[in-house]
């Protein structure tokens, strides 16, 4: 995603603090461990096997990660490829969870990230959101209530009732990201996802993002390469190498630690 002047994020809004003690995202001793296998027949053998032949390596993707994050707070997750962000995310969203260790999340979550994955081919549109809103554990009530919100939003036309096997990869993200922009979050998830769909769409996506996050009650967890975003509406950084924490702090310091002083 590029941050020129017209798509900067939150451009409107000033600095965000937290707005309770309460935490509202917590990570305790948190690791990930991935095993890597040779080739798909072996994983499988893997799972049976007692010695580790079949492993060819270990990753901790998150190695002991504690962190708290309060209600309200903007904090962004700043490292090179690889370092685990999009992990530690992955678990704060539920779509994974830790080999070791406790994540605990208060509030609902809204995701930006993976917008085109975790759709059933066979369903279509229409039947996927509904399928979603299950999965967040919303009641048919507050899914009616968003759904021609987020129907509208996607603007598919007559493929919202097309099996999405027939979508294209763009019309899958916009549908993805139509549903986690119409609930109201407690929690705002965002990875590097807003390179979603055509220059059109996409800056009603970040107009949305901004109206989600004008609200001082929603915290933010935002994930970027582009220093520049993370400082703009972040108030707090944390600089995560190889799955480790080793830095928390403001975000200009956090910043400044991960790419050396400005010059
Ligand atoms: N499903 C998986 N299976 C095996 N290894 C994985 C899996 N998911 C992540 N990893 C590994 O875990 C480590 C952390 O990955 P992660 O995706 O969290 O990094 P990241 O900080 O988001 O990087 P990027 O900036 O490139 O998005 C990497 O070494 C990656 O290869
Ligand atoms: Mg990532």
């Amino acid at each position: 995603m590029s941050f020129d002047a017209e798509e900067r994020l939150l451009e409107s809004l000033g600095p965000r603090v937290a707005v309770s003690d309460e935490p509202v995202v917590k990570f305790e001793h948190v690791t990930k461990t991935y095993k890597l296998y040779k080739n798909d027949r072996s994983r499988f053998l893997g799972l049976f096997s007692r010695n580790n032949k079949e492993l060819v390596g270990i990753v901790h993707a998150n190695n002991d990660l504690s962190f708290e994050i309060k209600k309200g707070e903007a904090v962004a997750l700043i490292g090179r490829n690889g370092a685990g962000k999009s992990t530690a995310l992955k678990m704060v969203t539920g779509v994974s969870y830790p080999t070791t260790g406790t994540v605990t999340v208060n509030g609902r979550v809204s995701a930006l990230l993976e917008l085109n994955a975790g759709f059933d081919g066979q369903l279509t549109g229409r039947e996927n959101l509904s399928l979603r809103s299950q999965v967040l554990g919303m009641s048919k009530k507050e899914y009616q209530e968003i759904e021609e919100r987020a129907i509208d939003f996607a603007e598919l036309g007559l493929y919202i009732d097309q099996p999405m096997k027939s979508y294209s990869s763009g019309m899958k993200a916009r549908l993805g990201f139509a549903f986690a922009a119409s609930i109201d979050p407690d929690i705002l998830v965002v990875d590097e996802a807003l390179s979603v769909g055509d220059k059109e769409f996409r800056k009603k996506c970040i107009n949305r993002m901004r109206e989600i996050m004008s609200n001082e009650n929603v915290t933010v967890l935002f994930v970027t390469h582009e220093s520049a975003a993370a400082q703009e509406f972040c108030t707090r950084g944390i600089v995560l190498s190889e799955g480790t924490k080793v830095f928390d702090g403001p975000i200009d310091d956090a910043v400044e630690y991960y790419e050396g002083p400005a010059d």
